[in-house]
């Protein structure tokens, strides 16, 4: 019987804390996971400062490879400085050897390098692999929206979930607990009855349409797998198969988030932020009721981690809330502050907003979504925070 060998593909503050605790459960899975995880790196040099307690002396302030530090320190000093990782945890600055014979392929990096990844490793894995999106993003081209779970499951024809929650990525690599949610719709071909015989009839129930069922030598990938391979003591994960809801909560959330910091980054508080929150809940569902109509389970929303759980974490706590808040403080625009302050960590809500702002804009939908269409004028200063009730009757 064969092993899952699992890949992430990033290694961001996000990347780099889900490629941890991967590790973690590969090494105490050895049945089901072969121990040694590849992590894609996006190479980049860096230089370890005289304080740095990996710092040598005989290589001085000598810029040196991430991947090369990261497997010989097994830290990543720039994105998750200060966390002890695994020594089963690889770093492969090569994408293509990264992802080679890997069953499992987890996609954490922003969004907006997912297509090019995509392309990269299309002709070099294994057709039979299965993935999970842990990017929080939509795919927008002029007046289509594509999840990036199932922008993956098309551009690789291969079947790929989603993962989203209340996630605050240092937290979690603190071993802080938390909760998540994994949406993962096992496909018909994958599906194995209690003696580990295919059930379905070799069509595919999923988003692409013709998929190669995991070969039978492979522990089945259904929700007991995946629950496995990303639940740590300190990290819950509830399982669900609402992979719309589960991805536009966490895309659209980003964009609530920079409201929210806006707004008090201009001093108004809690009350504010509230109504924010929950206006841009109402939008979020609105907006999968309205173009992805009929495929959301309501409860996601409210019962779940992905749900309204993301949302509040999102909106007092997170990146894209706290450089909105810089913005309005230092009177400089968000994309200065994430420069400044983030060390090439990158903000989603930014684009993500842009790009639904486009997208309800070819749709003729503006009018539906003020929330939305607010934080765009607000980033491109074309209004100011103090004008959002107006905007908002
Ligand atoms: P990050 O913002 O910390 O880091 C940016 C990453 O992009 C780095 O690994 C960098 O090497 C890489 N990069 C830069 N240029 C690149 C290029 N041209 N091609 C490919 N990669 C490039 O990233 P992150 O926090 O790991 O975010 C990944 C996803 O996880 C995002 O969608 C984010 O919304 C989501 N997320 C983040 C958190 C969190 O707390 N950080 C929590 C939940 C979800
Ligand atoms: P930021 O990217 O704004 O830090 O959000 C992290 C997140 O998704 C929290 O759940």
């Amino acid at each position: 019987i064969k092993k899952h060998k699992v890949t992430v593909i990033g290694s961001g503050n996000w990347g780099t804390t889900v490629a941890k605790l991967v590790a973690e459960n590969c090494a105490e899975h050895p049945d089901t996971f072969e121990k040694d995880v590849q992590m894609w790196v996006y190479e980049e040099n860096v230089t370890l400062p005289k304080d740095s307690k990996h710092f040598d002396a005989s290589i001085g302030e000598q810029p040196q490879k991430l991947t090369h530090i990261l497997n010989t320190y097994h830290e990543n000093v720039k994105y998750l400085p200060g966390i002890p990782l695994p020594h089963n945890l690889v770093a492969n600055p090569s994408l293509v050897d990264a992802v080679k014979d890997s069953s499992i392929l987890i996609f954490n990096l922003p969004h907006e390098f997912i297509g090019n990844i995509c392309r990269q490793i299309k002709d070099h894995i294994a057709p039979y692999a299965r993935g999970i999106s842990c990017i929080k993003g939509v795919s927008v081209t002029d007046d289509k929206i594509e999840l990036i779970c199932n922008y993956v499951s098309d551009a690789l024809n291969i079947y790929c979930g989603a993962l989203s929650g209340a996630n605050i990525a240092s937290e979690i690599a603190n071993e802080q607990w938390c909760e998540t949610t994994i949406a993962y719709n096992t496909p018909l071909v994958d599906r194995r009855d209690e003696n580990g015989r295919p059930v379905g009839n070799g069509e595919s129930n999923d988003h692409t349409k013709q998929l190669t069922p995991l070969p039978l030598d492979y522990p089945p990938l259904d929700h007991d797998e995946w629950s496995l391979l990303f639940s740590r003591p300190y990290f819950t994960v509830s399982m669900v198969s609402d992979i719309v809801g589960v991805s536009l909560a966490g895309a659209l959330k980003n964009i609530v988030a920079i409201a929210c910091g806006y707004v008090e980054g201009h001093g108004w508080n809690m009350t504010a932020k509230t109504a924010v929150m929950r206006r841009g809940m109402q939008e979020i569902i609105r907006f999968a009721n309205e173009f992805f109509p009929g495929q959301i389970e309501p409860r996601t929303f409210w019962e779940e981690s992905a749900g309204w759980g993301d949302m509040i974490v999102s909106c007092t706590s997170a990146r894209n809330w706290r450089c909105s808040k810089l913005a309005v403080e230092r009177n400089l625009p968000i994309e200065e502050v994430e420069k400044t302050e983030l060390n090439g960590q990158k903000l989603q809500g930014i684009s993500t907003t842009r790009e639904v702002s486009s997208f309800l804009r070819a749709k003729g939908a503006e009018e539906r979504y003020p929330v939305f269409m607010a934080v765009e004028r607000i980033i491109d200063q074309e209004i100011k925070v103090e004008e959002i009730p107006k905007l908002f009757k």
